[in-house]
């Protein structure tokens, strides 16, 4: 047998009417807040990313699934949505006929981390950006959106996480702050965060290393640092957020783990799971189009993980299956091709009917109807057959009627009982 890769999960049928339903909810708000669809390839130049998220961030770091194709290029599987959709838009000019662009995109990202609950190798974002509008109304908006999604799906235990990263020059001051005031521990540092002290200390504050946790408890905290503009920005998002009605905390220490984010940043973190495996996250990002080539524009998004999002509704117990209308119980071999006949009239007339051809018990197919949730069960045996008639059971109330084959589509839609 050949096995799944590790990390990697298969989505059965009985998860995907779960995702089908996560998916749609999402869908459904997203256009309710004006954002349109975009849909870029799950794999773009390595360069693109190394630019876009930062040569110094795990995910480009480690994390990336790159190979070298055989016209010599280096590919990689995308990591994270935002430098694609930015590519994307960028290379098509959108932003010149729009110059605020509201785009959503929904499906793989790829990210070669250690896998545990809720942390795999190809997980599923559902992922949203705003460009050229640098309001902090927006920022405020775009947060709601993501808290939009997280209700209308009933995920339960979410609340919104934020902070200010401030702009570049903000946070050059306070890298050299923190630098300042981690350099007597260095030694105290896991191997990766002491990298990271030159390359960029900020990560060092998110890391999960307790030795690391235990030399950050007193570090001084970006906020501190933040310029005139950044403090009045933040200020901004803040009273916007509470003129709305959108419950939040502000974590001093949220950094984020993707380097192109300036001012806010933010974290939808379900209260069990914490922030190291966050339901969401996103941010504002002011220069990142413009180093893809595009505008000297802002803009801010963020990406919510559809497997966490799943796992909150696992806990919860819902039943996601589609139900189906109609299961045609066949009943002798006689039956089977009108049977056949019947179901697919009733499909053609908009009903969803499914049945099975090979020899099978009722009672295996009465089993088998429950499982499949079918509202009805239509039995056709060969004397009923022969009398244009059918036994249907509500398998709701376990009522039985024995009714005229041209009267199921009545009794199954409620027109007649
Ligand atoms: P991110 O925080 O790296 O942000 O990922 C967003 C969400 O994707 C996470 O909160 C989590 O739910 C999910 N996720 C990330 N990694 C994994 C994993 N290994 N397994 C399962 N789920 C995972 C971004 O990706 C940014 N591009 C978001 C953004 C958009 N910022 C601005 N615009």
């Amino acid at each position: 047998m050949i096995t799944l890769i590790k990390g990697f999960h298969d989505i059965l049928p009985d998860q995907s009417s779960k995702w089908a339903f996560i998916i749609s909810k999402a869908r459904n708000c997203l256009e309710r807040f004006g954002f349109r669809e975009i849909i870029t390839p799950i794999m773009e130049k390595t360069e693109l990313f190394q630019r876009g998220i930062g040569q110094a961030t795990d995910i480009v770091e480690k994390e990336m699934y790159t190979f070298t194709d055989i016209s010599g290029d280096s590919l990689s599987l995308r990591p994270e949505a935002t430098a694609g959709i930015l590519r994307s838009v960028v290379e098509h000019s959108l932003l010149r006929h729009e110059p605020v662009l509201k785009l959503f995109s929904i499906g793989p990202m790829f990210r070669r981390e250690r896998p545990s609950k809720g942390r795999f190798r190809q997980f599923f974002q559902i992922n949203a950006e705003v460009l050229g509008d640098n309001s902090p109304l927006t920022d405020a908006e775009t947060i709601l959106a993501a808290t939009s999604i997280v209700h209308a799906i009933g995920a339960k235990d979410c609340s919104v996480e934020i902070n200010s990263v401030g702009c570049r020059d903000c946070r050059n001051t306070y890298k050299h702050e923190l630098r300042k005031f981690l350099k007597p521990s260095l030694d105290h540092l896991c191997p990766d965060c002491q990298r990271r002290f030159e390359t960029n200390p900020l990560r060092i504050l998110d890391c999960k290393e307790s030795a690391c946790i235990a030399v950050c408890k007193n570090a001084p905290l970006i906020g501190e640092w933040l310029d005139a503009d950044c403090r009045d920005h933040f200020g901004q998002v803040k009273k916007a957020l509470e003129s709305i009605g959108v419950n939040f905390r502000v974590e001093p220490r949220l950094v984020r783990g993707l380097d192109y984010y300036s001012r806010t940043a933010f974290e939808l973190v379900h209260s069990e799971l914490g922030r190291s495996k966050a339901v969401g996250g996103g941010g504002r990002y002011d220069s990142l189009i413009g180093e893809l080539g595009g505008p000297d524009i802002s803009g801010i998004g963020f990406g919510i993980g559809i497997e966490r999002l799943a796992m909150n509704l696992e806990d919860q117990g819902h039943s996601f299956q589609k139900e189906i209308d109609v299961f045609m119980a066949i009943i002798g071999e006689k039956a089977r091709a009108s049977c056949f006949e019947l179901a697919n009239q009733l499909r053609k007339n908009g009903l969803s009917v499914d049945a099975r051809y090979s020899d099978m018990s009722l009672k295996a197919q009465m089993k088998l109807a429950d499982r499949l949730e079918a509202q009805w069960v239509v039995m056709v045996g060969e004397n009923e057959l022969a009398q244009g008639q059918a036994t249907i059971r509500n398998m709701k109330t376990k009522e039985q009627f024995l009714v005229t084959l041209d009267e199921i589509e009545q009794r199954v839609r409620g027109e007649k009982s």
